[in-house]
C-alpha cells in the first residue's frame, strides 16, 4: 500500500491537518469563497517561469520571449505577462482582440495561423501588430495585397517545417514533414516562399520561425533544429535575396505532469538553445539572430491546479472504480484529446494513505469524459475534494459548454491576496448567442 496522497513538489503546501494549500491559500477557503470546481493559478511560479526565461536569455547579445497565448489567456494575464516584459504570440483575431482589451503594446505581438482569415489579418494590420509569422502561399498574397491596401507595411517571418520529429504525442508534433503548418525546407517549399516574400514589396521580410512540437523532454531536437534553421538562414540571406535578422524557435518546452516526469529546467533548455545558436552561427559564418522563443506550457503549465469537488462514486468490482466530479472534460480537455496525464490528489486527505485505484471521470454524457485513469488515492466519498496538478496550460483555453456545462472560475493566488482572472460563467452567459426565429416566438403549441 502507497502511503501518502500529498505532491512532492514544493510548490503546493500541505497544512498539519493534511489539506492543500496553494500560495498560501487553504483550498477550502478557495472552494468557499469562489465555488467548485475552481482554476487556480498560482502568481508566483508564473513570474519565476518568465524571468527563467529572460535571466537565461540575457547571456546571448540579443533575444525575445513571447508567451504564446493559446496556453492560457484572459485579459488580466496579459498585464502579468507584459509586466514581466514578454511579448505575446497570438494565432487568432479573438487572442489579438484579448490581448489589445488588456493594453497590450501591439508591436511586442506576433501572429501565426495556418488559416488566417482575412479579419484575423485586417485586425493584425490595423493593430499594429510587431510581426506575422506568414504560413503558406496563399497568405503571402493576401497579406501582400492587404497590407497594399491598408497602406503599412507588416514585418514578417516564414514560417519552416524544419523536418524535425521530436518524441511526443503524435497530434502535438508540428515540425515534421507531415504538417498542415509552415513551408517544408524538403523539396524547396521554404526556399520558394524566401523568393516570393523578398520580392514583395508591402512585406518586410525580417526572419524565420518554425515550432518542433510540444512538451518536449529532450533538449537536442531544438538544437538540432536550431542548426538546420540555421543552415537555411544563412542560404537564404547568402543566395535568396533575404535580409534576416530573427529566428524564433516556438517553445515546445515539456513539464511535468505526474511525478514520473523530469523535463528539463527552463535554464538548462534555453542556455542549450542559445549555445547551438550560436555554434550554428560561427558554423555558418553569419551574424547571430535576435533568438526568439515562445513558451506557452513551460510558463503557465505547472502553476494552474484545478479544485474539484466528488458528486458520486461508483465500485464496479475486479474492474474499475469511478468517482465522478462536478467538472471535466469542458474545463479540461486533455485527457480526451490526448490521454493525457495529470496527478491527482485528495485536497484536504494529504496526510491519508492512498490505498484505493480511483479511475476520475467528468460529469459530462460521455464516456470519454475522464481526467484521469487508474489514479492511487485514499477510499473517495461524495464531497471530497480533489485537485488535478498542472492544469494551467491547455485546459481552460480548450475549454467548451458540451452539456451546457459552465465553465469554471479563475483565481489568481499570490501570498495574501487571490482574485479572479475569469468569473464563473453564469446561465445567462450560456444562453447568450441563442436567438428564437420569429415562427418560434409563440412560447407553446402555435
Ligand atoms: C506556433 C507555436 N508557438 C508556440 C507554441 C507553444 O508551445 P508550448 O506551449 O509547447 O511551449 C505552440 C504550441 O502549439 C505553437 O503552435
Amino acid at each position: 500500500m502507497k502511503t501518502m496522497n500529498a505532491p512532492t513538489d514544493d510548490i503546493y503546501r500541505v497544512a498539519p491537518d493534511g489539506s492543500m494549500q496553494l500560495a498560501g491559500h487553504a483550498v477550502s477557503d478557495l472552494l468557499e469563497k469562489f465555488g467548485s470546481p475552481l482554476i487556480v493559478m498560482i502568481e508566483d511560479l508564473i513570474r519565476q517561469n518568465c524571468r527563467a526565461y529572460r535571466q537565461k536569455f540575457d547571456d546571448y547579445p540579443e533575444s525575445r520571449i513571447y508567451y504564446a497565448s493559446k496556453a492560457f489567456l484572459t485579459t488580466g494575464f496579459c498585464r502579468l505577462i507584459e509586466q514581466e516584459g514578454l511579448g505575446l504570440d497570438v494565432a487568432s483575431a479573438g487572442e489579438l482582440a484579448t490581448a489589445l482589451a488588456a493594453g497590450f503594446n501591439p508591436e511586442n505581438i506576433i501572429m501565426h495561423g495556418n488559416a488566417k482569415t482575412l479579419q484575423d489579418l485586417r485586425l493584425a494590420l490595423e493593430s499594429g501588430i510587431g510581426r506575422i509569422v506568414i504560413d503558406n502561399s496563399a497568405e503571402i498574397e493576401s497579406l501582400n495585397d492587404l497590407a497594399g491596401l491598408l497602406d503599412c507595411r507588416p514585418r514578417v517571418l516564414i514560417r519552416v517545417t524544419p523536418g524535425i520529429k521530436p518524441s511526443t504525442h503524435e497530434y502535438v508534433q508540428t515540425g515534421q514533414v507531415d504538417s498542415k503548418f509552415g513551408f517544408n525546407l524538403e523539396g524547396g517549399a521554404a526556399a520558394e516562399a524566401v523568393k516570393r516574400v523578398v520580392a514583395k514589396s508591402n512585406l518586410k521580410l525580417v526572419g524565420l520561425h518554425c515550432h518542433i512540437g510540444s512538451q518536449i523532454f529532450a533538449l537536442k531536437p531544438f538544437q538540432v533544429a536550431a542548426r538546420t534553421m540555421l543552415e537555411f538562414y544563412a542560404r537564404a540571406c547568402n543566395d535568396l535575396g533575404a535580409q534576416f535578422s530573427e529566428l524564433n524557435m516556438g517553445g515546445g518546452l515539456g513539464i511535468n505532469y505526474t511525478p514520473g516526469d523530469h523535463p528539463p529546467a527552463i535554464g538548462d533548455h534555453v542556455a542549450g538553445l542559445s549555445r547551438a545558436v550560436l555554434a550554428a552561427a560561427r558554423e555558418f559564418g553569419i551574424a547571430p539572430p535576435i533568438l526568439c522563443d515562445e513558451p506557452g506550457r513551460s510558463i503557465v503549465g505547472r502553476a494552474g491546479v484545478t479544485l474539484y469537488t466528488v458528486q458520486s462514486t461508483k465500485k464496479i468490482e475486479g474492474i474499475r472504480n469511478y468517482a465522478s466530479v462536478d467538472g471535466g472534460m469542458t474545463d479540461n480537455p486533455r485527457y480526451a484529446l490526448y490521454q493525457a496525464k495529470h496527478q491527482v490528489v485528495a485536497a484536504k486527505r494529504l496526510n491519508e494513505p492512498v490505498d484505493t485505484v480511483w479511475s476520475i471521470s467528468g460529469r459530462c454524457c460521455e464516456s470519454g469524459d475522464m481526467l484521469a485513469r487508474d489514479v492511487d488515492l485514499p477510499n473517495l466519498k461524495a464531497g471530497d475534494i480533489l485537485a488535478v496538478l498542472s492544469t494551467g496550460a491547455y485546459t481552460y483555453s480548450m475549454a467548451s459548454n458540451y452539456n451546457r456545462v459552465a465553465r469554471p472560475a479563475v483565481v489568481l493566488a499570490t501570498p495574501g491576496m487571490v482574485e479572479l482572472l475569469a468569473r464563473r460563467e453564469t446561465d445567462q452567459d450560456l444562453n447568450r448567442l441563442d436567438q428564437i426565429p420569429t415562427w418560434l416566438a409563440q412560447i407553446g403549441k402555435p
